[in-house]
């Protein structure tokens, strides 16, 4: 990647007015400092600051022509256009005050300080919607990454810069690390920016975006585990595509507090009736054969912070491997990697906490088994299959847990491809690079019976 476009990938808009205050050293969210941490990070996150658009304004009401499908006109008919634009990207409303965009996309910061443009945010990938509500934090299981980043470059009139890795190949995963590294690859260790990249050797998959409500449980982060959560410095990778070194370090107090912001969030409760006397024997299940690697819940609840060796766990193994040596140690002397250096042991995945499951499928960490019935019963996990239209929960499946789907034969898959790249992303394919259904067997011993048990349970967490 040139150092020319590398401005496409800054995915970040947040700076803005920093407020300088020491937060509590662990950051955890007990007591008022840590709330008003966490309100501050919840301003700077979601209210204030701004990159340097990457689009012209105009980039969002010509992005429609570009559609298969006519779109309503954007002047006349402004909340009909919005929730098309939505629909077609996979975004969400904002439940904050957005300027009329779609949690993701935000105003970029243009001369003296005016609102102008377009940029992205976090919220991207990580604000997501169920059952019509928004919930920042939230993995965005919809987002059509690939479709955002290079329509709204061409309704600017500009070239996409060909991808050298694919971004996303089905709706909800999303090349993030990918892009992360390309960014890192352009600075020198001093954070100096190097006009060609250096080599690192990773070779990163798409996948799923966690929910920020687990940050709290965890002592390591990310699906290797190999990232200390207290780090703040690990969250401002995204604004390497254009913030210096200074830059960065005055930015870093922004991140403490969006950092004890993101360690506040909760997750949503289930919100269908639940069996109580079915959930209390799914407990019992749980507490035998899942509690030893993701924990206890409820009050006195304990999570033990496992990460559990590739051989043991199964699932595909290339998020875990793909991430170099080599960029490991180029993160690592770097001012990001220097309170929390990556630990340079490759194990396999962490056991995640698993508060709120029921509204983060597809499961897994990339996405590829579409509910919590087909994770608990390999044999029964589609090869390929649909991704649901949207978040609503007429496509939401209450008794296997997850996104209703529908099987989809290689044939059909091919054709749709041939057909529209587009809607080709709204189909898995568990037989493409990193999107493997396989691993996580634990559940297959169980009877029919202690599956829907256990799965009433994980409605309750
Ligand atoms: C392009 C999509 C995308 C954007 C934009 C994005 N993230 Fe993420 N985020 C991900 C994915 C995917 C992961 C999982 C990465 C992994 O473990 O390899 C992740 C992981 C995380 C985690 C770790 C969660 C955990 O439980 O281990 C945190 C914290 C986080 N992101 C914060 C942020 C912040 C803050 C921003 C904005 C500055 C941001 N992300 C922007 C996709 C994104
Ligand atoms: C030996 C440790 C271990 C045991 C035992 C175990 N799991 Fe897991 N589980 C993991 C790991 C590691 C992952 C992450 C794997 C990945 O994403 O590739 C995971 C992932 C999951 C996920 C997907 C999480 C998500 O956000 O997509 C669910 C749900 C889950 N496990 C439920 C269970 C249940 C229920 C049981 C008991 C039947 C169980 N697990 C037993 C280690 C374990």
């Amino acid at each position: 990647m040139r150092a020319r476009t590398a401005g496409l990938w800054v995915m970040v808009g947040m700076a803005g007015a920093a407020v300088v205050q020491a937060a509590d050293r662990d950051g955890s969210p007990r007591g008022a400092a840590d709330r008003a941490a966490a309100e501050r990070g919840r301003v700077a996150l979601t209210l204030t600051g701004f990159l340097k658009p990457e689009w012209s304004a105009a980039a969002y009401r010509r992005a429609g022509r570009l559609w298969d499908q006519p779109a309503p006109d954007p002047d006349r008919d402004p909340a009909g256009y919005a929730a098309a634009f939505r629909h077609h990207y996979g975004l969400h409303p904002a439940p904050y005050p957005n300027d009329g965009l779609p949690m993701g996309l935000r105003r970029g910061l243009g001369p003296g300080g005016t609102k102008t443009g377009l940029q992205l945010d976090c919220m991207l990938c990580h604000g997501g919607s169920i059952g019509g509500t928004s919930y920042v934090g939230l993995g965005n299981t919809q987002l059509d990454l690939k479709a955002v980043l290079h329509e709204l470059t061409i309704a600017d009139g500009r070239r996409a810069p060909p991808s050298t890795f694919v971004l996303s190949s089905s709706r909800g995963t999303n090349n993030a690390g990918m892009v992360a590294a390309a960014l890192l690859s352009l600075r020198n260790s001093d954070l100096s920016p190097r006009l060609f990249p250096l080599p690192l050797g990773v070779n990163l998959p798409e996948m799923d975006t966690p929910p920020w409500w687990h940050l709290k449980r965890k002592a390591t982060m990310y699906y290797d585990g190999r990232t200390d959560a207290r780090s703040v410095r690990t969250n401002m990778q995204f604004l390497l595509g254009e913030k210096s070194l200074e830059q960065l370090k005055a930015l870093e107090p922004v991140f403490r507090d969006v950092q004890a912001f993101l360690k506040s969030l909760e997750p949503p409760r289930y919100p269908f009736p639940i069996d109580t006397a079915q959930a209390a024997r799914g407990q019992a299940v749980f507490e035998r054969t899942c509690a030893r690697c993701h924990g206890t819940y409820g009050p006195g609840g304990t999570y033990p912070n496992k990460i559990i060796p590739l051989d043991v766990i199964g699932t595909d193994p290339a998020r875990s491997l793909g991430l170099s040596d080599r960029l490991v140690a180029h993160y690592n002397s770097t001012w990001l990697g220097a309170i929390h250096p990556v630990n340079t042991e490759r194990i396999g995945y962490q056991a995640p906490p698993l508060d709120g499951i029921w509204a983060t499928a597809p499961y897994l960490h990339n996405g590829s088994v579409p509910t919590l019935h087909a994770l608990l019963k390999s044999s029964s996990r589609p090869q390929r299959f649909t991704r649901p239209p949207s978040t609503d929960f007429a496509h939401y499946d209450t008794i296997h847990v997850g996104w209703k789907f529908r099987e989809v034969s290689a044939e059909e898959l091919a054709a749709t491809a041939q057909r529209s790249p587009f809607q080709a992303r709204f189909l898995v394919d568990t037989a493409r690079f990193g999107l493997s259904n396989r691993g996580h067997t634990f559940g297959d011993r169980l009877s029919e019976e202690q599956r829907m048990d256990l799965i009433e349970y994980l409605k309750t967490l």
